[in-house]
């Protein structure tokens, strides 16, 4: 028999004559994932897994098991279908520590460096990023929407508490099938009075490193599980990230992949893959065109044709794991823009107020929690890095 337990795989040898007949009859009944509790002596065995293994001596079957639906080389979309079964496979169990150390550090993170926790709500009358990833929900005989992001409340909150974090699940009605793509994921977010787009690009790499740092901590075991090569995290940890701007990327991408892109235009997943070749650490790229940008992205006045803000890149086809930037206090600026975008303006009232009453620079970014543990473990696709994902295809289990 192979027990498992949260600590790993353990073998087991369960011998006639070693154990009570009834238990040993017990032993031959139950099919795999039965639950048992077991005593016996722990044997030294280099051919066992992990270099040891239990001699049975008294077993007890707490549930003897149905046929187990799950063998060996299933499709993912069956799997998916298992989900509730499936998190219990050892590369699950591992990718899941693996996300537990990473939700940990974020909460670590901030409140070593003095940052409150603040929550927002999760139903919201507004968009943050664009109104065509809303969803929408029945509200009593009205309706509003599930939260884009944290950061509009946010910005309420440095007023009373000037540095602050949450992670908090995150909705977006994604029209698109990619293995980066969730319909509900984790964002988070840090918002904090006073930082300029340089303060908080710094808060980010040191925020992706310390996270690097604990799971190569805690999470040995479970890298080895997911065969990772641990010396390549280690590089990471320690290693500068650097920045440039949107321009110089596309430079990059036209000198070194011989990509033209046109300025002006966002980075699809395909350009972003292709700059990432050229490196082998996360990237900042900052000053994107201010077009493409939200609505709240203020203007770099030194190059007015760009924004003040930024994105981390993972490298190995991982894309986005961060979006942040400084906040437009530009009411006229920002009203224009919500009217391009088709929005009701009186909705943004409140927000215009934290520019009314008082207002200071500030900045913040949200990461994506399942972006960067897939980056971490290497996952084939986001969807394996949260234990029920929802996408465009999915809501079930
Ligand atoms: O770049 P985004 O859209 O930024 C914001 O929402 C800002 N309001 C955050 C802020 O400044 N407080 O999203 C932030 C990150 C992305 O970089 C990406 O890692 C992740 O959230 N993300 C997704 N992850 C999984 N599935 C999706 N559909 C995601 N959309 C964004
Ligand atoms: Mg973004």
């Amino acid at each position: 028999m192979t027990l498992r337990d949260v600590t790993g795989v353990l073998q087991t040898t369960v011998k006639k004559g070693n154990l009570p007949d009834s238990e040993f009859e017990d032993a031959t009944k139950a099919l795999i994932e039965s639950s048992v509790k077991i005593t016996g002596t722990v044997k030294e065995d280099k051919r066992a897994p992990g270099g040891y293994e239990l001699q049975v001596t008294g077993l007890s079957v707490v549930n003897f098991a149905e046929p187990f639906p799950i063998t060996k080389d299933q499709s993912p979309e069956f799997l998916l279908d298992q989900r509730h079964l499936w998190i219990r496979s050892r590369k699950e169990t591992s990718i899941l520590k693996i996300r537990s150390t990473v939700t940990g550090a974020i909460h670590s993170f901030f409140r070593e460096r003095g940052f409150y926790e603040f929550d927002a709500p999760v139903l919201q009358p507004n968009q943050c990023e664009g109104g065509s990833t809303l969803f929408e929900v029945k509200y009593y005989e009205d309706k509003t929407f599930l939260s884009q992001s944290w950061q509009l409340y946010a910005e309420a909150g440095i007023f009373s508490l000037e540095r602050i974090y949450n992670m908090g699940p995150t909705f977006r009605a994604e029209r698109s099938k990619t293995s980066r793509h969730l319909s509900e994921f984790w964002m988070a977010e840090m918002e904090a009075a006073w930082m300029d787009l340089s303060d908080v690009v710094q808060v980010a790499k040191d925020e992706v490193q310390y996270i690097v740092e604990m799971v190569l901590k805690n999470n040995r075991k479970d890298l080895e599980v997911l065969k990772q090569d641990v010396s390549k995290l280690e590089t990471i940890a320690g290693s500068e990230f650097p920045t440039i701007t949107y321009t110089d990327a596309l430079k990059i991408l036209k000198e070194k992949e011989g990509l033209d892109i046109e300025w002006g235009k966002d980075l699809r997943t395909v350009e972003e893959d292709r700059l990432m070749n050229q490196f082998t650490t996360p990237v900042v790229v900052t000053h994107y065109p201010l077009e493409i940008m939200a609505f709240y992205k203020p203007r770099d006045e030194k190059d007015p044709k760009t924004a003040r803000c930024f994105d981390m890149l993972a490298p190995e086809g991982y894309g986005e794991i961060i979006g942040g930037s400084e906040r437009s206090t530009d009411i006229g600026y920002m009203t224009e823009r919500l009217r391009q975008m088709g929005e009701k303006v009186e909705n943004y009232q409140w927000y215009f107020d934290l520019r009314r009453f008082g207002s200071v620079p500030h900045s913040g970014y949200g990461l994506g929690v399942e972006r960067l543990v897939a980056w971490i473990c290497k996952a084939e696709n986001i969807k394996d890095v949260i234990p029920f994902p929802r996408t465009l295809l999915r809501f079930r289990p």
